[in-house]
């Protein structure tokens, strides 16, 4: 939206659990972490952020849909509704805001099941393996994606 350096970060089921959950594969940083470490990179880039996590799959279809017209991009871990959600493709594809994935694991290197994102399709680009520091590269990359399309 014209005008707004909001960015909806969002964060899908089970990441809520994140510093005790498998930290051999997601690492100790909680979410609570990576929203402080995201917090202090918006100010630095002069954007703000609204930082959310839900287990539920509706309620993420519903701060999509709301992100219409209220910030200026999205950064989605979706989680395991990454490899499952048509309603949350449905959302990003409805709501004509740029969209960054980002998974803290390999997703390329773990199971087959989630080699496959329904996201992916929609998505400005796709950060993953990179634990909790892919948040800020994909802030970063937003950054620069806000400030083309304000140019046009
Ligand atoms: C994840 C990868 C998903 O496959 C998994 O279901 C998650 C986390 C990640 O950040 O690496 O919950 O999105």
């Amino acid at each position: 939206m014209a005008g707004t350096r909001t960015v909806l970060i969002l964060n899908g089921p089970n990441l809520n659990m994140l510093g005790t959950r498998e930290p051999q594969i997601y690492g100790r940083e909680t979410l609570a972490d990576i929203e402080a470490a995201c917090a202090a990179r918006a100010t630095a880039l002069g954007l703000d952020i609204d930082f959310r996590q839900s287990n539920t799959e509706g309620e993420l279809v519903g701060w999509i849909q709301a992100a219409r017209g209220s910030a200026a991009g999205i950064i989605l871990n979706a989680g395991a509704y990454t490899h499952t959600s048509v309603a949350i493709l449905d959302a990003l594809q409805a709501c004509d805001v740029p969209v960054i994935e980002v998974h803290l694991s390999n997703i390329y290197r773990r199971e087959s099941f989630r080699h496959h994102s329904y996201i992916s399709g929609v998505a400005e680009g796709v950060i993953c393996g990179f634990g909790g520091q892919g948040y800020l590269l994909a802030l970063e990359a937003m950054e620069g994606i806000i400030e083309r399309g304000q140019d046009d």
